[in-house]
């Protein structure tokens, strides 16, 4: 039932990934979906273990890792930097060498992609990114799940992104336009997303069929979108640039008065955790446009269907 050529993969970001293999991911995390609402187990990883190494807080990514492995038979550890010897200057290497005598897979979440670049490197097992400063690749898969779930499709969806163009909207960028998305960027000034990571997803777009676009103008984006899509204004390890963050990131809030802007159907998306009052209200997000809800659910299924494709 699992298809092998993923196996022993690392997802790092998401354009280390093809379209085909991305879509493998998203199909295979619908059928683990419906069985599971069925009552079926599939413990394809049974007897396996995956290490997941925390810096940073994590509601959605812990849960979701930990409950998607024990659903498929294995173990999750949850292991915070701070307790092991990571956080005491054991290097990235020999903490690499060492969990893969142990391990099945990693899963890491920090501020650095270097490092989950490098864990990955030295590491004989799979690594999975559950988040750094750059990147949210497994997000992303999330996202895309729930756009395709809604609309039955992705090409020629469009999607608008709200805000600080750092690591969630990297990643959603890149998604959109690899599986053939419309996808634009509203940002500030001095808030886009980086140029590297636009190139990627540009030459993505070329070869799907997708769209990839930038602007500072808000309505300009939202208008004629069936998706939009916020983060939070100060991500993880920014709480000192909050103020300045709150004033440049004001216009970009999504309110009832926005979304009557965008078309009628439009969903409303956000990775979560809300900041209520700043990027989102919560009429908005707890409204009958939100997606944000099944969008959080399906982190497990893409999850699961991940692990079991590159653990398996
Ligand atoms: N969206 C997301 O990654 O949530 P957590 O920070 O709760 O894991
Ligand atoms: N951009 C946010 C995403 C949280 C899931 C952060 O990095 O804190």
């Amino acid at each position: 039932m699992i298809p092998v050529h993923l196996k022993g993969r690392s997802y790092l970001r998401v354009n280390d990934w093809s379209p085909e293999e991305l879509t493998t991911v998203l199909d295979l995390a619908d059928r683990l979906k419906a069985r599971h609402r069925s009552g079926v187990a599939d413990r394809v990883l049974e007897g396996r273990t995956l290490g997941m190494i925390f810096t940073k807080p994590s509601t959605r990514t812990r849960v979701s890792f930990e409950t998607g492995i024990w659903q498929l038979g294995g173990t999750g550890l949850y292991l915070s930097a701070n307790d092991l010897q990571l956080g005491r200057g054991e290097t990235i290497r020999d903490t690499a060498v060492v969990l893969s005598r142990y391990l099945d897979g990693i899963m890491i979440r920090t501020f650095d992609q270097s490092d989950v670049d490098g864990l990955a490197e030295h590491a004989e097992i799979p690594v999975i990114n559950g988040l750094t400063d750059s990147f949210h690749p497994c997000q992303a898969l999330a996202d895309v799940m729930t756009v395709r779930e809604r609309f039955g499709r992705l090409e020629g969806v469009r999607v608008a992104y709200l805000g600080d163009g750092n690591n969630v909207c990297h990643s959603l960028m890149v998604a959109c336009a690899k599986l053939g998305a419309s996808f634009v960027a509203a940002t500030p000034e001095g808030y886009e997303p980086e140029d590297e990571v636009v190139g990627w997803a540009r030459a993505a777009a070329d070869a799907s069929g997708g769209e990839v676009g930038l602007t500072h103008d808000r309505d300009e984006a939202i208008r004629n979108a069936n998706v939009l899509y916020t983060d939070v204004w100060t991500s993880m390890g920014q709480d000192e640039e909050r103020e300045r963050r709150l004033r440049d990131l004001e216009p970009y809030r999504i309110d009832d008065r926005v979304l009557r802007l965008a078309s009628g159907n439009a969903i409303v998306m956000h990775c979560l955790p809300a900041h209520y009052g700043e990027e989102v209200t919560e009429a908005v997000l707890h409204g009958s446009q939100a997606a944000a809800w099944d969008q959080a659910e399906n982190r497990l299924h893409a999850q699961k269907a991940l692990m079991a494709l590159v653990i398996a």
